[in-house]
């Protein structure tokens, strides 16, 4: 499993602890920014975790923002990314379960260290069900599909 994380300023901190808590369980992974506490666009660094998974070269991601809100809301115009934005392990487990999230979006001023630590090893380790879920999912890949053609012009 290959996972990419980034973050703007607001979520840098917590960026960090999570990308030293990957390394510390052996994960791989990849750090697309920031690297400092300067302030930037969160689209931006949104973007790169979004197209990183979207293209199939990561499974999973990882982006944190100041409310983990904004990174959502970025990653999910993305075609193929299904992001979750959860502060609490029953929702980070379920979507992966239940929704097939492939991200993970997390606010630094909202959750505390410890608590996004779990949040991020129940998400990490959630195993998506399929079976009745999958025609859900489909339906969602049809959404995209629908405003791409438009998009497209077909
Ligand atoms: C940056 O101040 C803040 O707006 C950003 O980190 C995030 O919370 C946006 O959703």
């Amino acid at each position: 499993m290959k996972i990419a994380i980034a973050s703007d300023h607001g979520g840098y901190t917590l960026k960090n602890y999570l990308a030293d808590h990957l390394k510390e369980q052996g994960y791989t992974f990849h750090d697309f920014g920031v690297f400092s506490d300067e302030s930037v666009d969160y689209p931006d660094f949104a973007l790169r975790v979004a197209e990183a998974v979207s293209s199939g070269e990561y499974t999973l991601g990882i982006i944190c923002c100041g409310t983990g809100i904004g990174v959502s809301i970025v990653a999910n115009k993305v075609p193929g990314v299904r992001a979750a934005h959860c502060h609490d392990t029953f929702s980070a487990r379920m979507g992966r379960e239940h929704n097939d999230a492939n991200i993970l979006t997390l606010g630094e001023r909202v959750i505390g260290r410890g608590l996004a630590v779990e949040v991020v090893d129940a998400f990490l380790k959630g195993k998506y069900a399929g079976g009745r879920h999958a025609c859900r999912i489909d339906k969602i890949a049809e959404i995209e599909a629908k405003y791409l053609r438009q998009v497209e012009g077909r």
